[in-house]
C-alpha cells in the first residue's frame, strides 16, 4: 500500500486514479459528514455549486431533506444549516438526507468522485479510516486535503499525517514502503510534532483563525478530537456518501 498526500484538489494527477481516494476537510466539511452519518442521516449528497444543490434537492421530499450550505465559514442564505458538525444532532438529521455545499470540502469530494473507492477522513474518525485501510490494503491511496481555495491547509495535512501514523503504528509496513510522495513524509512529521496539541494547532491555522473570528470555538474544539466516531463515510454513487 502506497499513500500519496495532495495539499489541494487542484494538485491531484489528472491522468490517473487511485484505488482509494480520501477527502479530508477537518475544518469542517468532513467532520460534519462523519458526524451527520453518525447521528443517523440517511446519506450526504455533496455539491460544489449551491444553485445545483437547491435545484436537485427540490425533487426530494421536503420532510426528508436538509439543505446545508457554507461559504467563507458562514451559513448560506435560505439553507437550513451551515456547516457546523455540532448542528448535526440525531434529533435534527436522523433519517434525513443532507444536501451539502461548502467552500472547499465538497469541491474536493467532487474532484475524486471517479476513483474506485471514495471515503472521508477527519480527525474524529481517523482510527476507522486506518482500520479500513489496513483491512483492505488498497494498492494506492490518495489523501486529498481540501485546503483553502487551492492553497495548503495545516489541519488537513495533519490529518493525513495522523492516518499515516496509525498505519505505521499498527502494521509492519515501513515508512519507505508506505510513502508515495514527499508530502506524506512531511505530513507525518507535522502530525508527530503536534499530536498532543491538536486544538492549539487548529487555533493557529488560517482557517482556524477565520472560524474563531466567526465565534466557531466549539466547532474547533470538536473538530480537533481524535478517534471519537466509529464511522466510515463512503461514496455509494457519485456525490452520495453513506455508511
Ligand atoms: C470548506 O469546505 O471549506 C469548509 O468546510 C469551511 C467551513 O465550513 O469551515
Amino acid at each position: 500500500m502506497k499513500l500519496f498526500v495532495y495539499h489541494a484538489p487542484e494538485l491531484i494527477p489528472h491522468d490517473s486514479l487511485p484505488q482509494c481516494a480520501i477527502a479530508i476537510d477537518v475544518l469542517r466539511a468532513t467532520t460534519t459528514i462523519a458526524t451527520a452519518l453518525h447521528s443517523g442521516a440517511e446519506a450526504i449528497q455533496v455539491f460544489s455549486d449551491i444553485d445545483t444543490l437547491f435545484a436537485e434537492s427540490e425533487a426530494f421530499p421536503a420532510e426528508k431533506r436538509i439543505r446545508a450550505g457554507e461559504r467563507g465559514g458562514r451559513k448560506v442564505e435560505n439553507c437550513d444549516l451551515g456547516n457546523s458538525p455540532l448542528d448535526c444532532t440525531p434529533e435534527r438529521v436522523k433519517g434525513k438526507r443532507l444536501f451539502l455545499s461548502t467552500t472547499n470540502g465538497t469541491r474536493c469530494l467532487q474532484s475524486i468522485q471517479k476513483a474506485k473507492t471514495v471515503i472521508v477522513a477527519a480527525l474524529v474518525n481517523r482510527q476507522t479510516v486506518v482500520d479500513y485501510l489496513l483491512k483492505q490494503m488498497p494498492e494506492n491511496v490518495w489523501l486529498v486535503s481540501s485546503g483553502w481555495e487551492g492553497d495548503y491547509s495545516l489541519e488537513d495535512t495533519i490529518c493525513a499525517g495522523a492516518v499515516a501514523d496509525g498505519i505505521l503504528e499498527q502494521s509492519q509496513i515501513s515508512l519507505s514502503d508506505l510513502a508515495g510522495n514527499d508530502e506524506l513524509v512531511a505530513a507525518l512529521s507535522l502530525y508527530r510534532q503536534w499530536k498532543h496539541q491538536m486544538p492549539d494547532l487548529l487555533a493557529v491555522s488560517s482557517h482556524g483563525q477565520r472560524l474563531l473570528r466567526l465565534q466557531g470555538h466549539k466547532d474547533m474544539a470538536y473538530c480537533s478530537e481524535m478517534d471519537k466516531l466509529q464511522v466510515l463515510p463512503m461514496q455509494k454513487q457519485e456525490g452520495v456518501l453513506a455508511l
